[in-house]
């Protein structure tokens, strides 16, 4: 849906990234209400392991979001390189987690955790892109997660920009049009902690009905049956995370990360172990030529999305910079 880009806060010299909704694509109320909802969303935010907003604004017809730069790889770029050590599969796995337990304390449900939306710094892993995200009302003095309040049902899968290689990710009443709530995070955080222990993708197909048949009916084979060496308890976390029925699964992310905590302290340390350079440095120095090189990331430009057209084109990401952020 948008445009990504590095870009310099001269005021406050730091660097950014801006987030654009491109000038053909601002006329469309539906996007630019999206982009003020993740605006939203993530202002109501203050944590850690979730990217920070600074600033949003609109510049000659371009709606923006001025958000924290963050330095790293995403984590569907890591995956490239195949399964992640098990500390890191670990301590990826309870940082989202404790994300995730904040949004949903605040009443925000994420709705499209993949790991093209977390960034692994050197600081941890960082979730990002609301642009998918929902709010709950919940009751007064709550402090909880109220399940079942959240009228996503206008917002199903035939949605624009929902089927985008997001599928993959979805909890089977997601795809149905269904409610959703904070489970339904929890169920696609257990497809992405099982593809960091596996490499593998929980369901995969030939077609995108392959997939949703695989989401609604099918098993994930064991972790254990790729990677031998992970924890068995970790295997019955991410199975209860890929509960069909939302009933089933972990009602709350705070008990889960309490789980992936207490199974973490029981996972031998390697030194430095929690450290993602080392995962890095590892990576470089195997030079098997079979592997691809890491990605280019252009200088200015983080990422772009969509086709690009001649109206992309003239989005200069030094503009937005010039406001005051
Ligand atoms: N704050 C940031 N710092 C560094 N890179 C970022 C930042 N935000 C986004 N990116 C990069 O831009 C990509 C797209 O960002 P984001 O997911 O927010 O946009 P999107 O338009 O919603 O994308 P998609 O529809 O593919 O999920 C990310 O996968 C990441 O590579
Ligand atoms: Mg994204």
């Amino acid at each position: 849906m948008g445009e990504v880009y590095k870009a310099r806060d001269t005021r406050l010299n730091r660097t950014v990234a801006i987030k654009v909704l491109p000038k053909h694509l601002s006329e469309r109320t539906d996007l630019r209400r999206r982009l003020e909802r993740e605006a939203r969303a993530i202002a109501s935010l203050d944590h850690p392991h979730i990217c920070a907003l600074y600033d949003i604004g609109q510049e000659r017809g371009v709606s923006f979001l001025v958000l924290q730069y963050l330095e790293g790889e995403t984590l569907s770029q890591r995956l490239k390189y195949g399964v992640l050590p098990t500390e890191h599969v670990m301590r990826y796995a309870i940082e989202i987690t404790e994300a995730l337990t904040q949004a949903h304390r605040k009443g925000v449900v994420h709705r499209d955790l993949k790991p093209s939306n977390i960034i692994l710094t050197e600081t941890g892993a960082k979730l990002l892109d609301f642009g998918l995200a929902k709010r709950q009302v919940l009751p007064p003095f709550s402090g909880g997660i109220t399940v079942g309040h959240m009228a996503a049902k206008t917002e199903s899968i035939t949605e624009e920009g929902m089927l985008l290689g997001t599928l993959e990710y979805m909890a089977p009443e997601q795809l149905e049009g269904s409610e959703v709530d904070p489970r339904t995070d929890l169920f696609a955080l257990g497809v992405v902690v099982y593809e960091m222990a596996t490499g593998q993708r929980a369901f995969q197909a030939q077609s995108k009905a392959g997939l949703i048949a695989a989401i609604l009916t099918a098993h994930p084979p064991p972790i254990t049956t790729f990677q031998p060496q992970m924890p068995p308890e970790l295997e019955q976390v991410v199975q209860k995370c890929l509960k069909k029925s939302p009933q089933e699964r972990w009602q709350k992310a705070s008990d889960l990360a309490l789980e992936l905590k207490r199974i973490a302290r029981t996972v031998p340390v390697e030194e430095n172990f929690l450290d993602p350079r080392v995962d890095r440095l590892r990576r470089k120095s195997d030079s098997r030529p079979d592997r691809p090189a890491l990605p280019h990331i252009p200088d200015r430009k983080v990422s772009r999305l969509g086709t690009p057209t001649p109206e992309v084109r003239t989005v200069r990401p030094h503009k937005p910079q010039a406001r005051s952020v």
